[in-house]
């Protein structure tokens, strides 16, 4: 959805809108509250207003006069006054469009009259306009649509920017950040439609390719790694997960230059297995077609990288995307293989459902390469973060507590949240192979913890390390938290904001 801004001492476009969204609260004591709705339309909320007006869920409409500048009213109630969180903020902005959608309304002006906490002006500003863009984020690539119907969705949107999140903000820096957001969006959108594409559709290859498209298409560099260039570089664990399927393995590595000339680079890797079967230790059938998303952390660097070049950071970037599928066949490797890795090490594989580690370990190792400044992995690595956290968090693991501090805090404000698990050498003993360096599980226990304790052996030494197990909130199988099912783009934002306040040399931002 298209946002423009109605900024009230800006100009005022002369055309009507279909619906015009408002929000009122109803107090448990005080009864409604329609002072939250706009005055140029609030005597048509109050002649239509229910009883229960403003109580969390209702909603009313009223038909507008000539004039206004909508044809109809909606108002959805928000519940209780005071400040709302972040994940009540994007469900109803969602509730709102998905009624818009239904009754095919295809343009709106929104008001949203509230600051959602952990936030300050501006951060809640980008917040919000991204979360209106991406509310009526649909992937309906493969259904068949009756010939000249339009595609769901809403068009375009005025967005108020009178409410609390835009006291002082001058129409000209205003517009600036509309377009910051809609780039954003527009990535975040991308991130959605690879983890949302099937696996038949999204290969190594076809997601390098992708990769390759979107990232010239920014004149960023790029460069795939084929199965013969992995050999070169003994990425023996990428190629043992690789070994099960038809289609090769890829890793890809893109890189953008907006920061000082030589500075290090941060170097993001992403865990990408376009589709996860468990391989010869294979998963049972039931819902194994989730493990689509399973390249989510690949397709959230991706999208990092391509977003970071749209608002021109002054930041130096690298980021490596290990590709493959895992896959049981004649030619898959087993369990009681033994790998050797880019670095030397070795690993043996008790299971081969453990297979994001392996993928990982290679890519993270060679980011050492560009000396980087930091090291950040994204990957669904584990079923056993989903059990930890439920739905709400990703867990992060690192050892620098500055690190960790600036990371909790970006996601706090762009409300991708994370929360911090141990990586004390005191579980090194659960990955004790008889055989081999390692071994790629580490039993019952700490499930999360232990992938992230093998990961470690592979992060460029001396370099501040985080590994972020994104499997909880990377994406969901219904509708939650005011995402629609399937990919959620998680982390995306987050560390765009922390990319920006370490260029901005905060080394905490509160
Ligand atoms: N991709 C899965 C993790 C996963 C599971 C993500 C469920 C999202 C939802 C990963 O490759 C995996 O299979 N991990 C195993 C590790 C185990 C064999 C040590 C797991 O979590 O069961
Ligand atoms: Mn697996
Ligand atoms: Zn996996």
């Amino acid at each position: 959805m298209k946002i423009e801004l109605r900024h009230p001492s800006g100009p005022r476009r002369s055309g009507r809108r279909d619906a015009y969204v408002a929000f009122a609260l109803r107090d448990p004591k005080k009864g409604s509250d329609l002072s939250t709705v706009p005055e140029e339309v609030r005597e048509a909320a109050l002649a239509a207003a229910p009883p229960e007006a403003g109580a969390d869920g209702t909603l009313w409409t009223a038909p507008l006069p000539v004039g206004a500048a909508a044809a109809r009213l909606y108002v959805l109630g928000a519940g209780a006054a005071g400040r709302l969180s972040p994940r009540r903020a994007r469900t109803l902005l969602r509730t709102a469009v998905k009624i818009l959608m239904k009754q095919g309304e295809r343009s709106a002006v929104v008001d949203f009259p509230f600051l959602p906490e952990r936030m300050s002006a501006g951060e809640a500003r980008e917040f919000l306009l991204r979360t209106a863009a991406l509310s009526d984020y649909t992937f309906d690539r493969y259904k068949t649509r009756k010939e000249g119907t339009p595609a769901p969705g809403v068009d375009a949107a005025d967005w108020n920017a009178s409410g609390p999140a835009w006291k002082g903000v001058t129409p000209k820096e205003a517009a600036k950040e509309v377009l910051e957001a809609a780039a954003l969006a527009k990535v975040s959108s991308f991130v959605r439609d690879l983890g949302n594409t099937p696996a038949c559709d999204l290969t190594p290859s076809l997601f390098a390719d992708a990769a390759r498209r979107e990232a010239k298409g920014r004149g960023l560099a790029v460069k795939v790694l084929g199965r013969k260039e992995l050999k070169k570089e003994g990425m023996g664990g990428l190629l043992a997960v690789a070994r099960g399927s038809a289609e090769e393995p890829r890793l890809v590595v893109v890189e953008y230059s907006g920061g000082r000339d030589g500075a290090p680079p941060v170097a993001l890797v992403g865990k990408g297995i376009t589709f996860d079967s468990g391989g010869i230790s294979i998963k049972s059938a039931e819902k194994m077609g989730e493990m689509k998303w399973d390249m989510m952390g690949a397709a959230t660097v991706l999208g990092v990288l391509l977003a970071a070049s749209d608002l021109s950071l002054p930041v130096n970037l690298v980021g490596l995307m290990p590709l493959a599928e895992n896959l049981p066949s004649g030619t898959a490797y087993k369990p009681g293989d033994l790998v050797r890795f880019r670095n030397g090490k070795t690993a043996e594989i008790d299971n081969t459902d453990a297979e994001g580690r392996l993928i990982l370990a290679d890519a993270l190792d060679y980011a050492g390469e560009w000396k980087p400044s930091a090291v950040v992995d994204y990957a669904t690595l584990t079923g056993a973060a989903v059990v930890a956290l439920g739905l709400e968090a990703a867990i992060l693991f690192t050892a620098d507590d500055a690190l960790a501090r600036a990371l909790v805090s970006a996601g706090e404000r762009t409300d991708e949240r994370l929360w911090r698990l141990p990586l004390w050498e005191d579980y090194k003993e659960n990955l004790r192979s008889d055989w081999a360096d390692m071994k790629n599980t580490g039993g019952r226990w700490g499930g999360a913890v232990n992938g992230a304790m093998f990961l470690k052996e592979f992060a460029p030494v001396g370099v501040p390390w985080a590994h972020l197990d994104i499997a909880p909130t990377a994406n969901y199988d219904h509708e939650h938290a005011g995402y629609g099912a399937g990919a959620t783009s998680f982390g995306v934002a987050l560390t765009l904001r922390w990319l920006r306040d370490r260029a901005a040399g905060k080394k905490r931002s509160r």
